[in-house]
């Protein structure tokens, strides 16, 4: 159905009350999410991304019932990822003619995934599409934000900013817009979306964000594609992004680890405990690997300056949560971050060499090169040691 947002701006999109996975089952949506697509009908009628595919049929049954399809004048392709162009091949086949505006990066993006050779129009950074009544769409590239062929749209007159990815949230609501949605969801949703996708992108976002302000263009609503539109103090979504690209960390230490028989879970919790001693102030945090959500973990390492990690010695190694663990943070390049390793072992003790070894790989900075090692399970010399650990920890 139909929403106005603003004048003859509405909302066409999906919301998707049981996403529990997204990008294939790599990032949890406990909240689920939405596909964000806008109608413009001004006396040219625009229509701007779609929804994911396994919507598509029903999005465009919904759109017929708003429009007769051939009123709309253009597509607008912000992101070619499936989950905004995933209806375009059941749109299209409607509209087989109508122009569809985006970046040179999205035509490949969109012709490598459905082979058709639609009408293209690309698009460049300060292109202007006259939608009349005065009123004009002037097209933003946003490289890497999060896919080389991203775009923002902004509306002129209507100062509306139709943002795709950046800003985003997986966040299931039928409300729409920013003031009317529990904040303290959101804020949890904003904050994991950046950590896991846009984390590494940060020196081009802010580059991006500084050449959308410099543009002095009024903007009284960010319409993302995922979650809700920022109508109330938009720019607090910019701000936020703005601090969170310049290297970001709280006063937080995470403890991630997996164990075996308990012996690196009782290590754990000892170093919890000697950290807490030498520091009031800081916030200390423990996950196990295998009892908690991955993703969730991620938006803790982006909070925290220091992460300490175990796993006991196995197969001259660690734990395959842990090793796995350390690459996904490789990839979203943490950056102004302190690590330290720990564990159990049996016989041979290789697991803290490999933990540092892949910490370092991912762009942490050390505190200490051999770790907590601990022979079979922890007696309470053992445990003193992990408080101590701990301590060291907390002061570095
Ligand atoms: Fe929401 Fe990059 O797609």
């Amino acid at each position: 159905m139909k929403k106005l947002i603003k004048n003859n701006v509405s909302w066409v999109g999906k919301v998707d009350w049981e996403l529990l996975k997204f990008h294939g089952d790599d990032y949890s949506t406990h909240k689920g999410s939405t596909y964000n697509s806008y109608l413009i009908e001004e006396e040219k009628t625009v229509l701007i991304d779609t929804v994911w595919m396994p919507f598509a049929d029903e999005f465009v049954e919904n759109l017929q019932k708003e429009i007769d399809l051939d009123k709309i004048d253009y597509v607008i392709a912000n992101h070619g990822e499936v989950d905004h162009s995933g209806a375009l091949p059941a749109l299209m086949k409607h509209i087989p003619n109508k122009p569809i505006y985006c970046t040179a990066n999205a035509v490949k993006s969109l012709k490598g995934q459905y082979h058709q050779d639609w009408d293209f129009h690309v698009v460049k950074t300060g292109d202007k599409l006259d939608i009349g009544n005065g009123k004009e769409l002037v097209f933003v590239e946003m490289p890497m934000l999060h896919w080389p062929d991203s775009m923002a749209t902004y509306l002129t007159k209507d100062n509306i900013l139709f943002s795709n990815d950046a800003f985003g949230q997986h966040y299931a609501t039928e409300k729409l817009f920013n003031d009317l949605v529990d904040q303290c969801e959101l804020d949890n949703e904003c904050i994991k979306y950046y950590a896991n996708i846009l984390a590494p992108f940060s020196q081009m976002l802010k580059r991006k964000l500084a050449e959308i302000i410099s543009f002095g263009l009024p903007i009284d609503m960010i319409a993302t594609s995922h979650g809700v539109i920022w109508r109330q103090n938009p720019m607090q979504i910019v701000e936020k992004y703005s601090k969170w690209a310049e290297n970001y960390q709280e006063n937080q230490i995470s403890i991630i680890y997996e164990t075996m028989w308990n012996g690196t879970k009782q290590l754990a919790e000892k170093i919890a405990e000697g950290i807490a001693i030498a520091d009031k102030d800081v916030t200390v945090k423990l996950f196990n690997l295998a009892k908690k959500d991955a993703n969730d973990i991620i938006t803790e390492v982006f909070k925290s300056k220091t992460v300490v990690m175990g796993s006991p010695t196995v197969g001259n190694g660690v734990l395959h949560s842990v090793a796995g663990f350390a690459h996904l943070m490789k990839g979203l390049k943490f950056k102004n971050k302190k690590a330290a390793a720990f564990g159990c072992y049996g016989w041979s003790g290789e697991g803290n060499k490999v933990i540092s070894e892949s910490m370092k790989d991912a762009g942490f900075e050390l505190i200490d090169e051999d770790g907590l090692k601990n022979l079979w399970n922890p007696n309470e010399s053992a445990k003193e040691e992990a408080v101590k650990f701990g301590m060291k920890i907390a002061k570095a």
